[in-house]
């Protein structure tokens, strides 16, 4: 407390003015409530059927972002609620799920400070539920795994592997993605044709590897996607783009393969 009166005084307070300003506690907030309405379910408890759990939070309380509500809700009222996370800004893709209707990334997503609404959370749509908010994502890893999505060339130069600027910039919008999900359970197609159809994120770092001029597979690459279900389901609905929290558009690049499979 000394330190403080003296650079109060320092700045020319009065010492009993320092004093006062010293020992003052700011006031309270008042508490501003909203009600959170989260998924449940359990594995463990089969019989049950799934349900929207409702949470208390005092706003002034808590951080600005949903993920900051649900690390709350988990640490300080119940243990039990499971969903992922890890970063905490947007680079892991962990935390995707459903947020008042939309796809997006928790710790994104910035709570609506209007108490009079309550805020809904689902897992991402149109997937298996490992536990509350977390989905199952095998068939979707699996997918990223299909494309081979890393770099061929059997030719690889003896020291750098150059790339011009311009060709540098093809990428530029595909590599940002950090394969949250968000876009293909956001996708019609997907939903209903999962098990063929690949879905705007895997199609979409095909597309990368297609583009990156250091790779040499791009003709087995394209070949791989010339059939009715892994690249045509997509019908140019832009549900993707609108949905991605890293504001990328999986559409434009499904719409380059499509175009340059046209041209061959
Ligand atoms: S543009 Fe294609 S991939 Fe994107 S949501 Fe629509 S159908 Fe799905
Ligand atoms: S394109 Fe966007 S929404 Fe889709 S997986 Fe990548 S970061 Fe997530
Ligand atoms: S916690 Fe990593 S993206 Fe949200």
């Amino acid at each position: 407390m000394q330190s403080i009166i003296a650079r109060s005084a320092r700045r020319g307070f009065s010492t009993s003015a320092a004093r006062r300003m010293a020992t003052e506690v700011p006031a309270a907030k008042a508490p501003l409530m909203k009600e959170f309405k989260i998924y449940r379910w359990n594995p463990d408890q089969p019989d049950k059927k799934p349900e929207l759990q409702t949470y208390k939070l005092d706003l002034n309380q808590c951080g600005p972002m949903v993920l900051d509500a649900l690390i709350k809700i988990k640490n300080e009222v119940d243990s039990t609620l499971t969903f992922r996370r890890s970063c905490r800004e947007g680079i892991c893709g962990s935390c995707a799920m459903n947020i008042d209707g939309q796809n997006t990334l928790a710790c994104l997503c910035r709570i609506d400070r209007d108490g009079s609404k309550d805020s809904k959370i689902y897992p991402l749509p149109h997937m298996y539920v490992v536990k509350d908010l977390v989905p199952d994502l095998t068939l979707f890893y699996k997918q990223y795994k299909s494309i081979e999505p890393y770099l061929q060339n059997d030719n690889p130069p003896e020291r750098e592997f150059l790339q011009s600027p311009e060709d540098r910039k093809k990428l530029d919008g595909m590599y940002e993605c950090i394969l949250c999900a968000c876009c293909s359970t956001s996708c019609p197609s997907y939903w209903w044709n999962q098990d063929e159809y690949l879905g705007p994120a895997t199609l979409m770092q095909a597309y990368r590897w297609i583009a990156d001029s250091r790779d040499a597979q791009g003709a087995k690459r394209k070949e791989k996607l010339q059939n009715e279900m892994s690249l045509y389901r997509c019908h140019t609905i832009f549900n993707c783009s609108r949905t991605c929290p890293k504001g990328l558009n999986p559409a434009l690049a499904i719409a380059k393969i499509k175009y340059e499979l046209s041209v061959e």
